[in-house]
């Protein structure tokens, strides 16, 4: 029986004007998709927007639906957006940006199960690392530099 552990790093900036200008204009268009969320049932709005290695920008935001489960976040609208789009394109980095009508969200936000699933599948496609960045509304920003480090021991294609 062995015991093992795992050590992860993230960045952390304390706000926006800490990050690169590549970054500052990613978190601008990622607020950018959060203004066109459709929450009307959690008033939480989220906004992705993706860098791809073409230079392309792809957005996405969440939206919801009366029957709930068939809601989607923003994160798979964004990524499978790219890749609907940009098949052979390789992803750099997700921004994400998220806020709520009922309080300030002063914590970073950090995707979902689901999500982070969603993002393995691509990582692992395209054999390279994305970055993912997220945020609240207003304080700290972080970093990972992979979504191993979000999500460990991932199911993926080697899986199967
Ligand atoms: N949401 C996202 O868009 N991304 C996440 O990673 C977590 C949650 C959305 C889904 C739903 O519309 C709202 O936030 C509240 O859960």
């Amino acid at each position: 029986m062995n015991e093992i552990s795992i050590t992860t790093k993230f960045t952390v900036y304390k706000n926006a004007d800490e990050l690169i200008p590549t970054d500052k204009k990613l978190r601008l268009k990622s607020l950018e998709a959060k203004n066109n969320a459709y929450a009307p049932y959690s008033k939480f709005s989220v906004g992705a927007s993706i860098l791809l290695e073409n230079g392309v920008i792809i957005q996405g935001n969440n939206q919801e639906n009366a029957a709930y489960p068939s809601g989607i976040c923003a994160e798979r609208v964004a990524i499978w957006n790219a890749a609907s789009q940009y098949p052979e394109i390789k992803i750099q980095k997700i921004f994400i940006s998220s806020s709520s009508n009922t309080r300030t969200v002063d914590q970073p936000v950090a995707p979902c199960g689901a999500c982070r699933q969603s993002i393995v599948e691509y990582e692992t496609k395209q054999a390279k690392n994305i970055e993912i960045y997220f945020t609240g509304e207003t304080g700290e920003i972080i970093k990972a530099n992979s979504i191993n480090d979000l999500l460990p021991f991932a199911f993926n294609s080697s899986s199967l």
